[in-house]
């Protein structure tokens, strides 16, 4: 089994501490989301990137597989006048019922270590990203951290990259912008 964050500790991801290490502002500056693309936040979590995103791009698709965090993302974002530009979507640990290609980026933060079936479910991000979408992932180093899942649930950078090349995805970017976490930048393998 791996390790689930609890969705009733949703508040501790909004916590004012986090922006100190892992900062929405760097993540905008890093990723530079343009007005005309679609994103999909998979693992959305209560929004704490969905909504930064939603100010900048065209849309989000909120995705997260509990009720509990889609509750309150979509309350965060009603309150602050972004509902024309957020959609909320409950998935499954093996599907995510969005339509094929939708996808200009796809962010998954704070995720991959918490997939049950990471093959099953990459397939997914696959199959409803843009032929050209940028996939980026974040996630634990497994080092002593001011929060974050045990260090031994986490998955070291090089074994994460292994599993999204095995899977098809091509690392293009490693970003070292962040002190507990890694930042990956991705493709869509092209078949050859
Ligand atoms: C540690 S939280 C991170 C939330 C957000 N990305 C952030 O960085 O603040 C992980 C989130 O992933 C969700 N999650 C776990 N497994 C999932 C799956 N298979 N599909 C979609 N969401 C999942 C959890 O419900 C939780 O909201």
């Amino acid at each position: 089994m791996v390790f689930k964050f609890p969705s009733e500790n949703w508040q501790a991801l909004l916590n004012p501490e986090r922006e100190k290490w892992q900062s929405t502002e760097v993540f905008l500056e890093r990723v530079k989301p343009f007005p005309e693309e679609v994103w999909v936040d998979l693992g959305c979590g209560p929004g704490y990137f969905t909504i930064p995103l939603a100010s900048k791009c065209k849309k989000v698709y909120a995705v997260d597989s509990e009720d509990k965090m889609l509750e309150i993302c979509q309350q965060r974002v009603k309150q602050l006048g972004l509902e024309t530009k957020v959609e909320f979507i409950k998935c499954s640990e093996e599907e995510i019922p969005l339509a094929d290609g939708v996808a200009d980026r796809v962010l998954m933060a704070n995720l991959l270590h918490e997939l049950l079936y990471p093959s099953k479910f990459l397939s997914e991000v696959k199959r409803i990203s843009k032929s050209n979408a940028k996939i980026i992932v974040i996630d634990w180093h497994p080092i002593p951290s001011p929060a974050g899942p045990p260090i031994e649930e986490r998955i070291p950078e090089d074994r994460a990259v292994e599993l999204l090349e095995s899977n098809g995805f091509l690392l293009t970017e490693r970003l070292n912008v962040f002190p507990y976490h890694y930042f990956l930048v991705l493709t869509k393998e092209v078949p050859s």
